[in-house]
């Protein structure tokens, strides 16, 4: 393909633009669109968001106006032929004149992958595809395995130590039942430092759903909101894995439980006694049961992912702790891992980053391919694939 500097400076324009939809667009994908007249300059823009409705190439397009006319659509998604929720994006560049289109990749909906360049072509539009199509493919990661699978892309989030560590000891409090009294648990302290955590927000933010199991709830009582601060349509959906509903209402995330944020508690059990039931329901919480088909009588992570696609979230954010991290690994359900180190070492007794006895048996399923390291002060990350989500 031939290098054109400009088409790639408007094309990572239409990118930054669709990274403006995080938070805003799931569960559709993340577009974003620019449309330059004859002689390149900048006549239109647009960023899909699902409230807005509009698509980013109709945006464009109308901010355009009569300019569009010969122009170029630089844009990271294949614009839609069919009818959704809005009219086929197609006939709209067609009517009004779009002489050329460059777009990164394919719709990765297999039911309508090709449709929209096909038609474009077959109106003698000149179409380019896959320029910085690893960037887009990655941007809509989430997207491409909730529509081609039915399920949430799964990333695996941990912190721990150069040795593997994720906390220290259980204290004697933790082992008596107890649960911890603030945010930072029985043991008091952070793994990562500060930038570390806050590009956690970042991660949170890019997610629909977070997930942990009973026991992280039980040792660190955390809240486990997205604090980003940057804007999104729905809640960050908060998912407690706890069979036997040991939630305790006391704890900050039952008490941050109200109406107002628009039920984004839900809990999966496998036997919900009334009496624990209705006190959490009564705050707020949604509470769901399942049969206990998973190992250990817990309720099956497969069916649980299904659950959630079906209120459509397309990308859940696993926080742990050691033992829903072994039996995710082991059940073959993440997608991909995001995995922070600090500097330090916490040696014998204290908490490895995954448990259970179904993960001795993982072998070379464990493999993680493709990997992007970061540097958060002290602390680096380890982002990688153990599945390729447009498989
Ligand atoms: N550094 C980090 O990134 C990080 C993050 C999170 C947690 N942690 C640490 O991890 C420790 C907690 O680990 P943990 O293993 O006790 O807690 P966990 O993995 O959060 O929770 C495990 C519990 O979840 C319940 N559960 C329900 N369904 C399950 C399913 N399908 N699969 C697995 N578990 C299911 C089980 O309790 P029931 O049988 O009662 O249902 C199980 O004992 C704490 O020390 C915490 O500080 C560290």
């Amino acid at each position: 393909m031939p290098v054109h500097s400009a088409d790639d400076e408007l094309l990572h324009r239409a990118l930054e633009l669709a990274r403006q939809g995080i938070g805003l667009a799931s569960p559709n994908p993340y577009v974003g669109a620019v449309i330059a007249d004859a002689r390149g300059n900048i006549v239109g823009t647009g960023t899909y968001t699902y409230a807005g409705v509009k698509h980013a190439e109709i945006l464009a397009l109308e901010a355009a106006g009569a300019k569009a006319r010969g122009g170029t659509l630089y844009i990271n998604l294949e614009p839609h032929a069919h009818q959704g929720r809005t009219p086929p994006c197609t006939d709209a560049l067609i009517a009004a004149g779009i002489h050329r289109v460059v777009a990164s990749m394919p719709d990765p909906n297999p039911k309508v992958s090709g449709r929209g360049f096909d038609k474009l072509r077959a109106a003698g539009v000149h179409v380019e595809v896959g320029r910085l199509e690893e960037q887009a493919r990655r941007l809509n990661e989430a997207f491409a395995r909730y529509i081609r699978h039915g399920v949430p892309l799964v990333t695996l989030k941990s912190a721990m130590t150069l040795d593997g560590k994720i906390a220290p000891p259980p204290s004697e409090a933790m082992k008596l039942g107890d649960f911890a009294p603030a945010e930072g648990g029985f043991s008091g302290s952070w793994i990562t430092g500060e930038t570390a955590r806050a590009h956690v927000h970042e991660l949170r933010h890019q997610h629909d759903a977070i997930l942990v199991g009973i026991g992280t709830i039980l040792a660190d009582n955390p809240l486990l909101t997205d604090r980003s601060g940057r804007p999104r349509r729905r809640p960050l959906l908060r998912v407690i894995l706890d069979s036997r509903l040991r939630l305790p209402v006391e704890s900050r995330l039952v008490q941050s439980a109200t109406t107002e944020r628009n039920n984004d508690v839900l809990v999966f059990c496998s036997a919900a006694e009334e009496n624990k039931r209705s006190p959490l329901e009564k705050i707020g919480v949604t509470v769901e049961q399942l049969p206990a088909t998973g190992p250990d009588g817990h309720p099956d992570l497969p069916a649980i992912l299904r659950r959630l696609e079906q209120l459509e979230i397309t990308s859940v954010m696993i926080e742990g702790g050691a033992t829903v991290n072994g039996t995710a690994l082991a059940a073959n359900v993440v997608d991909k891992v995001f995995l922070y180190y600090a500097p330090k070492i916490l040696g014998t007794g204290s908490i490895p980053f995954a448990t259970g006895a179904a993960f001795q048996h993982l072998g070379e399923r464990a493999q993680v391919k493709h990997l992007h390291l970061h540097r958060f002060g002290e602390d680096f990350a380890v982002e990688g694939y153990l599945r390729d989500p447009y498989a």
